[in-house]
């Protein structure tokens, strides 16, 4: 079956390029996500300027209007034959069609109104939006390879407007994308209106700075709605049927995040009895211990599913801090109560405490993978962002998982070079990486795959002030992750690329602001090959350990000829929780004319540049001579990632080196370091 698959896109793409390729012929081996299979064939079909179409089958109305508005502006044909777009719904239910192309018309044939959504999603691509008029004859043969395809909006961080959403639901649709995940409430704002708790949305969605970065810099306070500075909003309950209603005629799901028991500050400065210590500003964490936590929580997602239909309520579950709970009477009472023995206990009861009365009104819950700590709650779901390690745990204990693990879906990551991006939480996840994804790994059986929902990507976006800049960040690299969830796992970049750059240019044309793939810079250069200098393959010896969270090659690390790209975490960076101070033995007496290493500054992942490196020299190992002391000059607020060499000339003979870097003394500094030169 793949090999079929694969030989019939190759002939395709013989065919189309050399038969009668050009600009204005729609190709189906243009589209993304790549349909499962095409099979070539001679002619073309030309839209009229007034298409027709008919719906046969299951009827189907919001398609009908879907059409009659789309681009292509198909009218309603009286008759199947004089129709030049037939669409036959044979179901119910089903994702998957097959739509056949011939000189006289396109006939879709669906295994449901989603199916014969998507086969018109491909036929808008083809036709870039009805731009061009001819296509190829062939048969496509389309279905998703997972169930969900998901991607994530973080409108908590910075409010987005529903006119935004809709417009990222339309370019969801055109990827065949499925849900949208709508991170409502954080620390950050709470999003939503709740009729039982107006101070969620008169106080709590409104702070009075614009900027994440301000409002943390000035101490994360909210304000009255009413503050003439107020800065943020919220959506009404209309608001909210209007995105759903939007989506839901796209086949797309919207899926409610409400934060718990962490990422809670602002329910809990506008509530702080729902504290432990009934003081707002003191924890990010609910109160696990009190019961007037949990009438609060089910008050709030009654009112939450009664307005979005999901079968899937969010509930939050990550990176919550406990810390509080150690503490708190109402908490430890709680803990000895039920025979709980640590704080994941306290998650685990609470978590499983709200998914039985989410599943009490008919709906499951989705969550974090820190759900899984102290014991998952037995109908959940989990989207497995720590990597991939809890969602394969969870696939093999029979639960659901989808895939959105860090490296591959967080597009918060810059995805280029960092000194032409906008400032981003750091790190670097280029198109090419998103698409390398494969979410089904070595080791699971089939009925542990039939439990993978598919995949997500995030965009958290503490940084991402701007629609602009958040269409920057989704677009390419979404396209990779509708590719990954809905095509087969046989992978070509170079054609991916050539797509995205097509697609790129589409969504440009229709008002969107895709990150610029045909000017993409691409990894550090000095990652690319190895340095070479007097010192590679010197022992090292560490008077202050490294971080074995970020080992990179160990103690071979500095010495390797192997320098870093644009994220810490890329395994070529070591990381330092506090100074460091490193001696290389380089085996014997040699002349030394230079010593130097490149630091790196990544504000948002507290990264920062030491305060000052001083480079000692000896022969005998005993006795050191400083030679200079280079002196940091960045400021450690600096909100974009840059690199910088600490180095300076030395003229002398050595057989001792010895690199002393002082952090920086913002608390929870890092240093990271990828290479000791020396000359
Ligand atoms: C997460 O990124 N904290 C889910
Ligand atoms: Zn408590």
């Amino acid at each position: 079956m793949k090999i079929k698959r694969l030989m019939s896109a190759a002939i395709a793409a013989i065919l189309f390029t050399t038969v009668c390729w050009g600009d204005a012929i729609g190709s189906p081996g243009d589209v993304i996500p790549r349909p499962q299979s095409v099979s070539p064939a001679q002619g073309t079909f030309r839209l009229a300027d007034a298409p027709t179409y008919y719906i046969k089958g299951v009827s189907d109305e919001t398609l009908g209007k879907y059409m009659e508005e789309s681009p292509l502006k198909l009218i309603p044909a009286t008759r199947q034959k004089s129709a030049d777009v037939v669409v036959d719904i044979k179901g119910d239910k089903g994702e998957g069609y097959v739509m056949k192309i011939t000189p006289k018309r396109i006939a879709i044939s669906a295994d449901g109104p989603a199916g014969a959504f998507y086969g018109i999603q491909t036929l808008l691509q083809l036709t870039a939006d009805g731009k061009v008029r001819e296509m190829q004859c062939c048969e496509i043969s389309d279905s998703p390879r997972f169930p969900y395809r998901g991607l994530h909006f973080d409108v908590s961080r910075n409010f987005r407007s529903k006119e935004f959403l809709k417009k990222q639901i339309d370019a969801m649709a055109m990827l065949k994308m499925n849900n949208m995940h709508l991170h409502l409430t954080d620390g950050a704002g709470w999003r939503l209106q709740i009729d039982a708790y107006p101070r969620l949305t008169d106080f709590a969605a409104w702070r009075p700075q614009k900027s994440w970065m301000d409002w943390r810099d000035a101490g994360t306070k909210y304000c009255e709605r009413t503050d003439p500075h107020a800065q943020g909003g919220y959506y009404t309950k209309d608001d909210i049927r209007e995105i759903v209603d939007y989506a839901a005629a796209r086949h797309i799901r919207v899926i409610p995040e409400i934060e718990m028991p962490g990422h809670s500050e602002e329910v809990l400065a506008a509530y702080p009895e729902l504290s432990c210590t009934g003081t707002p500003y003191t924890s990010s964490d609910f109160c696990a211990g009190k019961e007037a936590t949990f009438k609060f929580l089910e008050n709030v997602l009654a009112e939450v599913i009664e307005l979005f239909p999901s079968e899937y309520i969010h509930i939050g579950g990550d990176e919550a801090s406990k810390d509080a709970w150690r503490k708190c009477p109402d908490c430890r009472e709680r803990m000895e109560r039920e025979g709980l023995k640590d704080v994941d206990g306290l998650q685990s009861y609470f978590i499983k405490r709200i998914e039985r009365f989410v599943n009490s009104k008919g709906r499951k819950i989705i969550g974090w993978d820190e759900i899984l700590d102290g014991g998952v709650a037995p109908n959940a779901t989990v989207m497995s962002w720590r990597g991939t390690e809890g969602g394969i745990k969870a696939l093999k204990s029979g639960h659901d998982v989808v895939m959105t693990p860090g490296e591959y879906c967080y597009i918060d990551y810059s995805q280029d070079a960092p000194f032409k991006e906008p400032v981003s939480i750091g790190g670097y996840t280029p198109l090419a990486k998103v698409y390398s994804y494969e979410p089904v790994e070595a080791g699971l059986s089939d009925g542990d795959v039939a439990h993978l929902l598919g995949v997500q990507a995030n965009l958290w976006s503490e940084y991402v002030a701007d629609d602009s800049h958040a269409e920057h960040m989704y677009y390419p690299r979404a396209y990779a992750v509708a590719e990954v969830g809905w095509s087969s796992p046989e992978k070509d970049y170079a054609d991916f690329h050539r797509r995205a750059l097509k697609l790129n240019e589409e969504m440009a044309g229709k008002g969107y602001t895709p990150f610029d793939l045909a000017h993409e810079y691409g990894e550090r250069r000095e990652s690319l090959t190895p340095v070479a200098h007097a010192g590679r393959g010197a022992k090292v010896a560490y008077g202050t350990p490294y971080n074995s969270k970020y080992p990179a090659a160990g103690y071979a690390t500095l010495t390797d000829g192997v320098r870093g790209g644009w994220t810490y975490g890329d395994k070529r960076w070591q990381g330092f929780s506090g100074d460091m101070d490193v001696t290389l033995d380089l085996g014997e007496l040699k002349p030394v004319h230079y010593v130097g290493a490149d630091f790196m500054h990544s504000e948002g992942a507290w990264v920062h540049l030491p305060e000052c490196v001083t480079i000692s020299v000896s022969t005998d190992g005993t006795t050191f001579t400083d030679v200079d002391t280079v002196w940091c000059d960045v400021d450690a607020t600096y909100p974009k990632i840059l690199f910088k060499e600490y180095g300076t000339a030395v003229d002398t003979e050595a057989r001792y080196v010895r690199v002393r870097a002082k952090a920086n003394p913002r608390p929870g500094a890092w240093l990271f370091t990828d290479e000791i030169v020396v000359n």
